[in-house]
């Protein structure tokens, strides 16, 4: 298992390019399934995520080529198998996303139940629920959803809370059926909002995305809209907003969607962050702050702070001049980061959805271990202002959706590297 290797107590200076963003790619390249034709996609990450999602594909038979860095072009004219097998399904909880599509297209479709991750349940009742109310009859058997539908419809769906993934494969799986799907309560990510832009282009007929409620008309068949490219990855953008502000560094970061970030900038110049954010150039300049302010997050669906931010911040208030309160609206259990800072000198008590986080003087280096994505970065982060050496373990979690992450660190002057 590789592992980051980090000395602590360089600043950030220079500039980095956002890469596009890992969570905008995973349902585009499912929904390449609607399309009987080829696709091109530009701005892809390098990372494994993406690269299980093209496997699985493969699996069902698409033609799926990596033409360059960032670019893949997919073809599912000749997709013959419409199962997702668990080894599949068990390292990447995305591969729910072409159960819609592959249903929509070919009337059925088998795929192993995604199981849970480090930060709790993550179920998929509202996926299930939606396709049942388009029409769609759905079996569990064996571990997997094993699903038939001679042809989507009508239907009117309402989610009990906010779900990026649940709108977006329900929005998908809409989009051919012969009738009028509302999908009420539904998420306003911008990710969400891209793919319907995709879907678009794509001849979809789609209204309201972005805002509560979507609706979805469902046409006879896609067309491919030739080429595509994926939104900058507004996560991968703000883990580096906060690494440049509490290194006490200068960090320029190119191909940024600021209107994306307006939660995070906000939280951030409330912790004493200044910066400038250019919408028009996609470009955010960060400066060099002063000392770190207590400031209390909230996680929430988009518009609000995402929670996919939570343990890059607590890293950084682990040092700030006080005390903060963090309260996960989103997923109650993940804190897992929160033991392994306290393992390098924070001070942090959890208990039942909330952290509060007290400023101490500095960290100091050690060993800790990654257990989700996001985990992981906060660690790293942490080891860049953590007196001496740290040692981060299982970072594969990071190669999930971060590109290049150390090699960009350290063309910003971090002492990061990885060893095998
Ligand atoms: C997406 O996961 C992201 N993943 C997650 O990012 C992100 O943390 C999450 O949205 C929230 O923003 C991808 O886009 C691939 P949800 P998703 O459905 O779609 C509950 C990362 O770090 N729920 O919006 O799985 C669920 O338990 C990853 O990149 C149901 O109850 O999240 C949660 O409490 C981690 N039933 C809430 O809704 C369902 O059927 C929001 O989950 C679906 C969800």
């Amino acid at each position: 298992m590789d592992k980051f290797v980090i000395e602590g107590g360089y600043k950030l200076r220079g500039e980095v390019r956002v890469s596009g963003a890992k969570n905008a790619a995973l349902p585009l390249f499912a929904a390449s399934i609607l399309i009987p034709e080829p696709v091109v996609f530009r701005n892809v990450p390098d990372v494994a995520d993406v690269f299980t999602m093209a496997e699985l594909l493969s699996d069902l038979g698409a033609r799926v080529e990596r033409v360059e860095k960032g670019t893949w072009r997919i073809d599912t004219s000749s997709i013959s198998n419409t199962t997702a097998p668990y080894e599949v399904v068990k390292r990447m909880r995305a591969s729910i996303y072409v159960l819609g599509p592959l249903l929509a297209r070919f009337g059925r479709a088998e795929v192993s139940l995604p199981g849970g991750c480090a930060f709790g349940p993550r179920p998929v009742d509202f996926h299930i629920r939606g396709l049942k109310a388009m029409g769609a009859d759905i079996r569990v058997e064996h571990g997997y959803i094993v699903a038939r539908a001679e042809r989507l419809g009508t239907a009117s769906i309402a989610f009990d809370k906010k779900s990026v993934g649940a709108t977006a494969h329900l929005m998908m799986a809409a989009t051919i059926s012969d009738g009028e799907v509302i999908i009420e309560n539904a998420a306003l990510e911008p990710e969400v909002v891209t793919l319907a832009e995709f879907l678009k282009l794509s001849g979809a007929e789609i209204t309201g995305e972005g805002t509560d409620e979507v609706i979805v008309r469902g046409v006879d068949a896609l067309r491919s809209p030739g080429e595509f490219e994926v939104i900058p990855d507004r996560i991968e953008a703000g883990t580096y907003a906060v690494a440049s502000f509490m290194t006490g560094g200068e960090v320029t970061l190119k191909n940024v969607c600021v209107e994306h970030l307006r939660s995070v900038l906000e939280k951030l110049r409330e912790a004493g962050a200044s910066f400038e954010a250019d919408s028009r150039n996609r470009e955010l300049r960060m400066f060099p702050g002063g000392r770190i302010a207590p400031v209390d997050i909230f996680t929430a669906p988009f518009p609000g702070f995402p929670t996919d931010m939570q343990a890059q911040f607590m890293a950084m208030l682990t040092v700030a001049d006080g005390t903060s309160v963090i309260r996960e609206g989103i997923y109650p259990d993940r804190f897992k980061h929160a033991f392994e800072l306290t393992r390098l000198g924070a001070d942090i008590k959890v208990d039942d959805g909330f952290a509060v986080v007290k400023g101490v003087e500095k960290l100091t280096g050690a060993p800790v271990m990654a257990s989700d994505l996001r985990a992981s970065a906060a660690l790293v982060l942490a080891g860049l202002i953590a007196e001496g050496t740290t040692v981060v373990d299982r970072i594969y979690h990071l190669d999930r959706g971060y590109e290049d992450f150390e090699k960009k660190l350290s063309s910003l002057g971090a002492h990061i590297r990885r060893i095998k």
